[in-house]
């Protein structure tokens, strides 16, 4: 048993995601951490909402809250929407937590030690109408490179150039519109990531079984030789920077934010559970009160050290999920952080990189609200559908598009043709002849041998293919072994066999009906609750979901004559055309 750490790109705080923010992250680490727990591992996901920066300031302020509720309620908001999608996290933290503030503090601090932070003093826009900096995205202005006037201080979203406040042309403030801005003199903390190019560069060419989108984007930084990065803001919303002099300021999000990493396992280890509060009974009890910790001594049995540090977390091995735009920060970022404290730290091992989903090949925008977003996406489908389309067709090689036809038309025919009709039309017609239980009779024939040798290499690739993270090939492996159910009954036709020859209808019923609990335990990591949905009609503990690795003849001999079972419900609902037709004028769906 192997113990496996595994992280999502933390969502921002600033609203709920859409399809495209989960396709390049939470699903597919969700996807890999089932994965890996039904073949028996020591499975740690953790996530959490990304909650400093200047998006998540000018969502409160849009929304009209305190920055401090906003984030509160957005957080438990994003938590119900994963636990939705069925998002499997052992933890799913909050970047604002007490334990990111003490241990992105430490971090500092050590760095500091190892000569890899400089005082600088920096030219910053002030706006004297708000009396306040105006840091990254709290300033717009007109791109000095392609001239669309609502670019951002940190970017400009038409071009994706990345700017300084100070390269806007006609500058405003995002809070009041006020032009009435000055530069002024204002002290910063730098990480000198340029004194660690070579260490950084020896790791990354270590890195030889890395995707090539990954490497190739973390040697485009360091080629063009890499920026010492200023780490503090001037805000009052953050974790402030423990320094004489440097009152009033904050640590830049993306410093904090991948040491939430470690600091949500320390919340996992730290945390009072829903459960456990309701174990305590305690009425009306907050879970994310910290006052109930020292009740009960939660997390004595939970080492989060044991995850990330020194020799304890050497036999762990860590793997990121995240979308491209994230890779330099991963790559190169947060190695600084963890490398440069000369603690040690435990570095990532793999990273899974993903390009973009498209929306009708154009952009997912949480800010433009184009697209599907999570919280619409559960309201029309069950989480099974998104998922299964999304996994199928994660942007891995290149981009991906979303378009309502294609999802339709992948739901009808893989959920609904081949998975739903094989399981359905086995249940049914065995329950009409047999009764509600696996008959008896008949031997094994060539049908049956010809299903075991296609089940035998296709269960190995998937098997191969899941564990290498290639979803779009794992998901053709899946879907070539729910086909095979159908052409095994094609084959093995009971119906047909049924009035001549009992016994032969008896073998091939209940040959299907052992290939049904295996497919449901194979889909189970993509998805989970039409697999659980089918292990129930069969009477399967779900406690049964082991990784096959016995021989496959043994696998579909498991269910004996005399096991009972039941006709699920219909599970896979077809997606009809008026649908489509409601959800393109609903969501917009232009080419
Ligand atoms: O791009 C984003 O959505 C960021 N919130 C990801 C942060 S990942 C990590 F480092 F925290
Ligand atoms: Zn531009």
């Amino acid at each position: 048993m192997a113990r496996i750490l595994v992280t999502s790109a933390l969502p921002y705080i600033n609203g709920v995601k859409h399809l495209g923010n989960l396709v390049g992250s939470m699903l597919p680490a969700d996807v890999y951490a089932r994965f890996k727990r039904a073949q028996g591992h020591q499975v740690l996901y953790i996530c959490a909402t990304d909650e400093h920066g200047t998006p998540a300031e000018l969502a409160a302020l849009a929304a009209g809250r305190d920055v401090a509720t906003f984030c509160k309620e957005q957080h438990l908001i994003q938590k119900e929407i994963g636990e939705g999608f069925g998002l499997s996290w052992d933890y799913f933290g909050r970047s604002s937590s007490p334990q990111n503030h003490e241990l992105t503090q430490h971090f500092c601090r050590k760095l500091d030690e190892a000569g890899l932070i400089e005082e600088r003093i920096d030219q910053q826009v002030y706006s004297i109408d708000d009396g306040r900096f105006l840091p990254d995205r709290y300033i717009e202005g007109t791109c000095p490179k392609c001239g669309y006037d609502k670019a951002r201080g940190d970017q400009c979203e038409n071009c994706t150039s990345l700017l300084d406040p100070t390269d806007l042309i006609d500058p405003r403030s995002a809070v009041s519109g006020s032009t009435n801005l000055e530069v002024r003199d204002s002290k910063h903390l730098y990480l000198r990531q340029s004194q660690m190019v070579d260490e950084l560069r020896a790791w990354i060419n270590s890195k030889a079984d890395w995707p090539n989108l990954v490497t190739s984007i973390a040697n485009k930084w360091l080629d063009e030789g890499l920026q010492d990065r200023c780490i503090t803001r001037d805000l009052s919303w953050g974790i402030p920077v423990d320094r004489e002099g440097f009152e009033g300021k904050v640590f830049y999000v993306w410093f904090d934010a991948p040491i939430e990493y470690i600091a949500a396992t320390k919340e996992w280890a730290e945390a009072i559970t829903d459960d456990d509060v309701a174990d305590m009974q305690i009425p009306g009890g907050d879970p994310l009160d910290g006052s109930y910790r020292e009740v009960v001594g939660f997390g004595e049995e939970r080492d989060w050290q044991s995850w990330w540090y020194g020799d304890a977390a050497k036999d762990v091995t860590y793997v990121q999920f995240m979308a491209k735009d994230n890779i330099p920060f991963h790559t190169v970022g947060f190695p600084v952080t963890q490398m440069g404290s000369r603690e040690p730290w435990k570095v990532v091992d793999y990273i899974k990189g993903f390009n973009w989903l498209t929306y009708y090949g154009g952009k997912f925008s949480t800010s433009q609200k184009r697209g599907v977003f999570m919280d619409q996406a559960l309201e029309i489908l069950p989480a099974d559908y998104w998922r299964y389309y999304l996994m199928a067709n994660a942007p891995e090689g290149s981009d991906s598009s979303f378009t309502w036809d294609h999802f339709a038309g992948t739901i009808n025919k893989d959920l609904a043709d081949v998975l739903g009709n094989f399981v359905n039309r086995i249940l049914r017609f065995t329950k009409s002849r047999f009764g509600e239980e696996v008959p008896a009779g008949g031997e094994w024939g060539d049908a049956e041998e010809n299903l075991v040798a296609e089940l035998d290499q296709r269960i190995a690739s998937y098997t191969a293919y899941m564990e290498g993270m290639e979803y779009r090939k794992a998901l053709s492996e899946l879907r070539a072994i729910w086909a095979s159910g159908n052409e095994y009954l094609t084959v093995a036709e009971p119906w047909a066999k049924f009035k001549e020859n009992p016994d032969a209808a008896a073998v091939g019923v209940r040959t299907g009906i052992n290939l049904i609990r295996l497919i449901a335990i194979l889909s189970h990591p993509v998805i989970p609750t039409i697999s659980e949905n089918i292990l129930s009609a069969l009477k399967v503990p779900v406690s049964e979901l082991a990784w096959p690795t016995v021989p496959v003849e043994d696998l579909l001999t498991i269910l004996q004559p005399e096991h009972g079972f039941e006709v699920p419900k219909v599970l896979v609902q077809k997606i009809e055309d008026e649908h489509i037709a409601e959800w393109t004028e609903r969501f917009g769906g232009t080419e």
